[in-house]
C-alpha cells in the first residue's frame, strides 16, 4: 500500500487541480435535469403544499480530495500499515473533504443571485454542506421544479418532495447533491421483539458450565440473555477497563430516550457494580430527554442498558436526534426532517472528541435513499472512521428482505420504475466505511430464529478489496443461477460480523421485559470494540478507529465461525450460514480472549 506522509498529504492539497473557471451570474445559465427519480412505489401525489411552507434546503458539494482522505483511512485502518493508528485530526479530515474555493464561490453566485445572504447560510466545519431554510416557492425556483405533498398509502406519512430538480449548468459540476427533493426514505428503527417473561421477575441464576469450546456458558443464556450471558458467550468474564480517556455512545432517534430509573433497576439486577454510575445526554437539534418513565423507548432503554453494562466504567454518551418522518406539510416550521442521521453527523463531525465506538440501530431500505445521497452519508462515516472512531449497525431483521415488520407483506421488488423482484439491503449497513452487525440466537451460536438476520449485498457500493477474499470464496459455496438477478454479486458484502440478538432481558417502563433483533446485536458488540479499546488504550496505543481492515485480516481467528442457519426473506431461504464469511453473519461472533491479543502489535 501507498504511504502518505503528512508532508505529503499538504503536498497533495496545494496543487489539486481545477479545471472549470469561475462563472458569471447564473441567471444567465439555462437549468438542466440534475436527479429525477420515478415515484417510488407506495408513495402518491397527495396535494400542492402551501407557497411559504419551509424546507430547510442541504446542498452538498463535491469533494475533489475524497479519495486521499480514504488512502489515508486505509492506511490508519491497516494493522500491517506502519500508519496503523495515526488517526487524522477533525481539522485534517475537514481540509481533505473541503470543496474547490472556485465551487464555493460558483454556488455563492448562485445563491446571491436568487437574494439569498451569507446570514442566511449555515456551512458545515469544512464547508462541504451549506444549509439554508427558504420558503419551498424559493426552492421551487431556485431548482427549476415543483413541489408536491406525496403521501405513503400505507402508513398515511407525508413528504413533500419532487421526482426531479435541475441546476443551471454551471452550477452542475459544483454541486453533488441537494436534498430534501428526491429523499423519500422511511427511516425506521429496527423491530425490536418484545415479549414478557414468562417466569418470575428474578432472571436466572447463573451457573457456569463448560462447553467444548472451553468458555464456560450458563444453559440459561439459551432463552434469556444478561449481560453475564454476554461475558460468558464472547470469553470477557472478569474483564475490567482501567484504561482513562475511552468512551462508547449510542445514537437515538426518532423521539427515543432512555429512562435512568429503568437503566438503575437494570444495573441493580445484572450489574450491581454500576449501580448509581449515569452516562451523558446530548440533545442533536432539541432531541428529547422526557423521562417520564411511560413514554420512555424500548430501542433506547435496549441501547443503553447493554452497551453501558457492558462496558462498565467506561463513559457512556447517548445522542438524542430530533426530527423525523412524517413531516407535516401543513405547518411552516421545519422542525421535522426525513434525514436525522444528516443533522446527527453534523453535531458529531463537529466535535473534536466523539466516542471511539458508537452504535446505531436504525436504517433505511437502501433502494429508499437517493444513492447521492447515500455516497455523501456514507463518505461522512468514513471521516469519522479516519479520526479514530469505530461505527456499528445494526444489519437488519428480516434476512434478505426489506425493512419491513411483518413478512407476510414484505415488499422485494426494485423502486426504480422496473418493479422486478430483488433482495433488499439496508442503508447505512451497506456502507463499506462502518462496521454491520447480524443476529445468531441460542448458545450455540445458530443463525436462524423468529426473524433472521440481515443480509445480503448492496446495490449502491461495490465490494471492498478487505472482504474481497472471503466474499469470493462465499460466492463461491452458492450453487450456480441460484437467485440470479436477486442481488449484486459484485455489491459490499453484509454483515461484517454478528452477536446475540433475542431474548435480551432489559428493564423497560419499569418492568423486566424480553427484547430481540439485530438492534441488540449492535450495542453488545459496540461494547466489546470499546474493551478492545481500552486493551489499546491502557498500552498507550490509539483507539481501533474503522474496524474492518483489521478484523477482515489479523482480527478473523478472533471469530467463532457460525455456519448454522440461514436468512430468509422475500419468500426465498435466503443465504445460508457457511464455513468462512457469509452474508448471514458475516465472519461470526467475538471471541474477546482472542480478539484482545490481536488488537495489540506483533501478533
Ligand atoms: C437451545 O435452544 C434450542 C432451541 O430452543 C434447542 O434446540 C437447543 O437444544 C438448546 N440448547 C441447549 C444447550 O439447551
Ligand atoms: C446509590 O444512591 C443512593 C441514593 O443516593 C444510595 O442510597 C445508595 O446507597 C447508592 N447505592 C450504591 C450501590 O452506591
Ligand atoms: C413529558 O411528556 C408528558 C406527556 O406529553 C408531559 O405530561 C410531561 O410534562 C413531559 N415531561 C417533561 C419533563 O417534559
Ligand atoms: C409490482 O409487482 C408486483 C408483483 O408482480 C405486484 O404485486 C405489484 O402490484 C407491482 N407494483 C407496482 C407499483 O407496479
Ligand atoms: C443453502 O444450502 C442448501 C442445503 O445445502 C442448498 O440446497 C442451497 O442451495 C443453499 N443456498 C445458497 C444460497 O447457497
Amino acid at each position: 500500500m501507498r504511504t502518505l506522509s503528512y508532508s505529503g498529504l499538504l503536498c497533495i492539497l496545494s496543487i489539486a487541480p481545477f479545471t472549470g473557471s469561475l462563472a458569471a451570474p447564473s441567471r444567465s445559465h439555462p437549468h438542466k435535469v440534475k436527479e429525477s427519480i420515478v415515484p417510488p412505489r407506495g408513495w402518491v401525489k397527495h396535494s400542492i403544499p402551501s407557497a411559504d411552507h419551509t424546507i430547510v434546503l442541504r446542498i452538498g458539494l463535491p469533494q475533489p480530495n475524497f479519495h486521499v482522505l480514504e488512502q489515508h483511512l486505509y492506511a490508519v485502518s491497516d494493522p500491517y500499515h506502519e500508519r496503523y493508528g495515526a488517526h487524522l485530526s477533525k481539522e485534517e479530515v475537514e481540509r481533505l473533504v473541503a470543496p474547490h474555493q472556485e465551487s464555493l464561490d460558483v454556488v455563492d453566485e448562485w445563491l446571491k443571485s436568487h437574494d439569498i445572504k451569507e446570514g442566511e447560510l449555515v456551512r458545515s466545519p469544512a464547508k462541504d454542506w451549506v444549509t439554508l431554510k427558504i420558503p419551498v416557492s424559493l426552492a421551487e425556483k431556485m431548482l427549476d421544479t415543483t413541489y408536491s405533498v406525496w403521501k405513503h398509502v400505507e402508513s398515511g406519512d407525508e413528504l413533500v418532495r419532487t421526482t426531479s430538480y435541475s441546476l443551471p449548468e454551471n452550477i452542475h459540476e459544483h454541486v453533488d447533491v441537494v436534498q430534501p427533493t428526491t429523499m423519500f426514505g422511511q427511516f425506521k428503527r429496527f423491530k425490536s421483539t418484545i415479549s414478557w417473561p414468562e417466569d418470575s421477575e428474578t432472571p436466572p441464576q447463573l451457573k457456569a458450565v463448560a462447553t467444548a469450546s472451553g468458555v464456560t456458558v450458563d444453559p440459561s443464556c439459551n432463552s434469556t440473555i444478561t449481560i453475564k450471558c454476554l461475558q460468558q458467550l464472547y470469553n470477557f468474564v472478569g474483564y475490567t477497563p482501567t484504561s482513562k480517556g475511552n468512551s462508547i455512545g449510542i445514537t437515538g432517534y426518532l423521539e427515543e430516550f432512555a429512562n435512568s430509573q429503568d437503566l438503575q433497576s437494570f444495573y441493580a439486577e445484572q450489574r450491581p457494580d454500576a449501580v448509581n454510575s449515569t452516562f451523558k445526554f446530548v440533545s442533536v437539534n432539541g432531541g428529547l430527554n422526557n423521562q417520564t418513565l411511560s413514554e420512555s423507548g424500548a430501542e433506547a432503554a435496549l441501547d443503553v442498558q447493554f452497551a453501558f453494562g457492558l462496558a462498565h466504567p467506561i463513559p457512556g454518551t447517548f445522542y438524542s436526534t430530533a426530527g423525523r418522518p412524517p413531516f407535516k406539510p401543513d405547518v411552516t416550521t421545519p422542525t421535522n426532517t426525513n434525514e436525522p442521521y444528516a443533522l446527527w453527523l453534523d453535531y458529531v463531525l463537529s466535535h473534536p472528541n466523539p466516542p471511539f465506538s458508537i452504535s446505531t440501530s436504525y436504517g433505511d431500505d437502501e433502494q429508499t435513499v437517493p444513492e447521492s445521497y447515500a455516497r455523501r452519508v456514507c463518505a461522512s462515516f468514513a471521516q469519522l472512521g479516519a479520526r479514530g472512531v469505530s461505527l456499528l449497525f445494526s444489519s437488519g431483521d428480516w434476512g434478505v428482505g426489506d425493512n419491513n415488520e411483518d413478512p407476510a407483506t414484505q415488499e422485494c421488488f426494485t423502486n426504480d420504475g422496473r418493479n422486478i423482484t430483488r433482495f433488499i439491503p439496508l442503508f447505512p449497513a451497506s456502507c463499506p466505511f462502518v462496521t454491520s452487525v447480524g443476529g445468531t440466537v441460542g448458545i450455540n451460536e445458530v443463525a436462524v430464529s423468529r426473524f433472521y438476520s440481515g443480509g445480503g449485498f448492496s446495490d449502491y457500493f461495490s465490494r471492498p478489496f478487505y472482504q474481497d477474499k472471503v466474499v469470493k470464496d462465499h460466492l463461491a459455496t452458492i450453487p450456480k443461477g441460484t437467485y440470479k438477478g436477486l442481488y449484486n454479486p459484485k455489491g459490499r458484502g453484509i454483515p461484517d460480523v454478528a452477536a446475540q440478538s433475542d431474548r435480551y432481558r432489559i428493564y423497560w417502563r419499569g418492568r423486566a421485559v424480553l427484547i430481540g433483533g439485530t438492534s441488540a446485536s449492535s450495542p453488545a458488540f459496540a461494547a466489546i470494540v470499546s474493551l478492545l479499546n481500552d486493551v489499546r488504550l491502557s498500552k498507550r496505543l490509539p483507539p481501533l478507529g474503522f474496524l474492518n481492515p483489521l478484523l477482515y485480516s489479523k482480527g478473523i481467528s478472533g471469530f467463532n465461525d457460525v455456519t448454522i442457519g440461514h436468512n430468509s426473506g422475500c419468500g426465498t431461504k435466503g443465504f445460508n450460514a457457511t464455513q468462512g464469511w457469509d452474508p448471514v453473519t458475516g465472519l461470526g461472533t467475538p471471541d474477546f480472549g482472542k480478539l484482545k491479543k490481536l488488537v495489540l502489535p506483533f501478533h
